[in-house]
């Protein structure tokens, strides 16, 4: 059968495929065709120049599809937080629309804190909504990259530095985003853990810690999550560059994980003609029109994926084979997505999306330390003094391609003003740390400059302090340069604008202070013990004020965990050398080197296995009731695990772990219940614990229940360099299950033969 267009084919498909539309229901296009089948299809009706067109940017957002037949541009949206506002065609800054300010959600080192894969569906099925209604059809996350330093300026865009919570975390997000005929792009692939010259560095990674580490997030985003796209890293691996890698992009993404989506590049990241075809990249997007440098007058008929192809196509040099499976890539995304069939409509700004950020954030925010200060008791007619600048600042502008232009952001300040009505609610602002309002020309319209010395403002801050009912200090990162933000790493995590002395003088001027900090990453906190309570907040987005008062006024019962250790300073961590941070010049390369010389320690499995205090721990949060641990039961059960993410298809022995779980306090909560697995002792070097489970269960005041999790073999497994593949080692293991991965409440012994 010919058809002379595929638009024609489509009317025909609409023609013929109607049955099964429900009589009053929602309307439904109902393509019997599988994707499949209409790739093999559309692909032999293009010529080269379209399948070339398919494969580069033709704007800074945008691909060109075949208009000839009927087959939509693909349009890309940044992510991860919120959809961006709509940028010039050739430009980054904002193109001034006045219909784009979206639902701006937590970051997602936030999400990664609520250690609660329905939040992360939440968060995956209300931005995927955003995205639909701006009509985007691969939105550019999340971002799973490990916290392999505190140091990282995009941290705050990943998901922390476990492997596990992290891939247990991005799976529901990807669904959720793909329930509405969105991709997601889950990035940057791969051993991506600095901004630091991010784009001329080698990453020296063996492959032990590649695999146990740095990998599985990426493989449960795609073989779990099942994402249809995933974007390549700025930087290098193998000594080539990753947005076309052979080794992770042929062997292990399309090869061993079996990847039938597109492989996007970071904007500029493509850098080589033959490599761009050769190695796994599928659609080559760019900084600038001409990729990665130049300016807005060149051409995008210059990108590697553009006129170079066709020219080596054209004299031998490129065969067709490659272009036919980019092309069919590409073909897939637009039917999985623009062309599914399924008429997603999705939603904007919706007061569900917004109650979405607020649950989110809240369920995000991790008490550290609680003298019982926390919640806040002010009565009526009393005075509550808020000091620090996270208080009032606007923090969803900025950061670099997070960021966002909202419909309205809730600051702190204006939340505790709302949730205290009936009392005097101050602010101070304590120290002057960043006056901009504005990125890619979205502005705050905040006006956050101040003349006042830093003497004069700790007088001041001492002076509203006096009196109060409760003292809260807001502080800790932003978004600009050198705290929270692309392109350039932090250079310590000391609180920065002299926060550390500024909270000291309050702790000694009020007796229960409670310090907020507002992070993306790890800071050191070095006045804990001088201070009644200390709470981690994030860039929450739109609802930020309100999910931060909810947790101080106690009418949400903090949950959330630490997705990272806090250390006391930065020494204490793995990274102890120029070459494993920021990398250095060996003679003879070409490129920076990075060495991850500490191999699979990273995070608590460093701080752990080398017995070294930290201010606060991996997987540490309180909450305002306390939860007993109790009957710790183990058993063996045959399941079968088809396709089972790291195991071969048949059946396994999974071990069943059941713990049982009382709310013995006054109020109402949840608890993240942690399982981490000690390996026996000798043999190959391994952390002391590691997580491999974990459950959030809601209890109220005096009741229990019971929490179940699964062991697959894979999580008694360690990735054999040589042999290439996943072992256990044999022998008495030990099941831990507690509150953080300090605080393990019962153990059990476990025999691995
Ligand atoms: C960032 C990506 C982002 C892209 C498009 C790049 O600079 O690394 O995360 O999606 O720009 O804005």
């Amino acid at each position: 059968m010919k058809y002379t267009s595929l638009a024609l084919a489509a009317a025909f498909l609409l023609a013929a495929c109607t049955a099964g539309v429900k009589q009053g229901g929602p309307v439904y296009l109902a393509v019997t065709r599988s994707v499949e089948e209409r790739v093999a299809d559309a692909l032999p009706r293009l010529t080269t120049e379209e399948k070339v067109a398919l494969t580069h940017a033709q704007s800074k957002f945008s691909s060109r599809g075949v208009p000839r037949l009927g087959i939509p541009e693909v349009w890309c949206t940044d992510g991860p937080h919120g959809i961006r506002p709509e940028v010039l065609w050739d430009e980054w800054d904002q193109a001034g629309w006045t219909n784009d300010s979206c639902t701006a959600f937590p970051a997602l080192s936030c999400l990664a804190a609520t250690w609660d894969r329905e939040m992360s569906l939440l968060f995956g099925r209300s931005i995927g909504e955003e995205a639909r209604y701006r009509k985007k059809d691969i939105l550019l996350g999340p971002g799973v990259n490990i916290c392999r330093t505190p140091l990282n300026g995009r941290n705050f865009e990943y998901m922390g530095e476990d492997p596990y919570l992290a891939g247990q975390m991005v799976v529901p997000y990807v669904r959720g985003v793909q329930e509405n005929g969105v991709a997601a792009c889950v990035k940057h692939f791969a051993v991506n853990n600095q901004e630091t010259r991010r784009t001329s560095t080698n990453s020296v990674v063996g492959d032990r810690a590649l695999y146990e580490i740095y990998l599985p997030a990426f493989e449960a985003a795609i073989r779990e999550g099942g994402a249809w796209a995933i974007m390549g890293s700025y930087n290098l691996y193998n000594g080539q560059f990753n947005c076309h890698n052979k080794r992770l992009l042929v062997d292990i993404l399309k090869g061993e994980w079996g990847f039938d989506g597109v492989v996007i590049s970071d904007w500029g990241g493509c850098r080589d003609d033959d490599e761009a075809i050769t190695n796994g990249l599928d659609m080559e997007y760019g900084t600038w029109t001409n990729g990665l440098s130049g300016n807005a007058s060149d051409s995008y008929s210059n990108y590697h994926l553009a006129r170079p192809y066709l020219e080596r196509i054209a004299d031998g040099r490129a065969g067709t084979k490659e272009l036919d499976d980019k092309a069919a890539r590409v073909l897939r995304t637009i039917f999985r997505t623009s062309m599914s069939g399924v008429p997603h409509f999705g939603s904007f700004n919706s007061p569900e999306h917004y109650a979405a950020a607020r649950r989110i954030a809240a369920a995000g925010t991790v008490l550290l330390q609680n003298d019982g200060t926390l919640p806040l008791k002010v009565p009526a007619g009393g005075k509550l003094v808020v000091i620090g600048e996270n208080a009032v600042k606007k923090m969803v502008v900025g950061g670099g391609s997070s960021n966002l232009k909202t419909k309205y952001e809730i600051t702190p300040l204006e939340a505790l003003q709302e949730a205290f009505p009936a009392a005097e609610v101050i602010w101070e602002r304590g120290y002057v740390g960043d006056t901009s309002s504005s990125y890619n020309k979205v502005d705050t319209g905040q006006d956050l400059s101040d003349p006042r010395s830093p003497g004069q403002l700790l007088h001041d801050a001492l002076a509203a302090a006096e009196g109060a009912d409760a003292v809260v200090f807001i502080g800790g990162l932003n978004k600009s340069k050198g705290n929270d933000t692309e392109s350039a790493d932090k250079e310590d995590i000391v609180l920065p604008y002299g926060q550390d002395g500024l909270i000291e003088a309050l702790a000694a001027a009020v007796p229960s202070l409670v310090v907020v900090n507002i992070s993306g990453s790890p800071v050191a906190m070095p006045w804990a013990d001088k201070v009644a309570a200390i709470v981690q907040g994030w860039y929450g987005g739109s609802e930020t004020g309100h999910a931060l008062a909810d947790v101080l006024t106690g009418a949400v019962n903090p949950s959330g965990k630490l997705p990272f250790t806090l250390p006391r300073t930065l020494a204490d961590g793995p990274l102890k050398t120029e070459r494993q941070f920021p990398g250095i010049r060996v003679d003879g390369e070409k490129w920076w080197q990075e060495y991850y010389d500490e191999g699979v320690f990273v995070g608590y499995r460093w701080y752990d296995t080398q017995a070294i205090p930290v201010q606060f721990p991996f997987g540490h949060g309180l909450s305002y009731t306390e939860f007993d641990y109790s009957r710790l039961a183990l058993s063996r059960k045959a399941v079968s695990c088809a396709g089972s993410f790291g195991l071969d298809e048949g059946t396994e022995e999974v071990l069943r772990v059941s713990v049982d779980i009382a709310n013995v306090g006054d109020a109402d909560g949840a608890e993240v219940v942690q399982l981490y697995l000690a390996p026996p002792a000798g043999g190959v070097e391994r952390p002391v614990k590691e997580l491999r489970g974990f459950e959030k269960i809601a209890l109220a005041s005096g009741e229990g229940g019971k929490v179940t999790m699964s062991l697959p073999r894979r999580a008694f497994s360690r990735f054999d360099e040589d042999a290439h593949k996943w072992v256990v080692d044999p022998g008495t293991w030990k099941v831990l299950v507690g509150s953080s991965s300090a605080d393990i409440r019962i153990t059990a012994p476990i025999e691995v033969r």
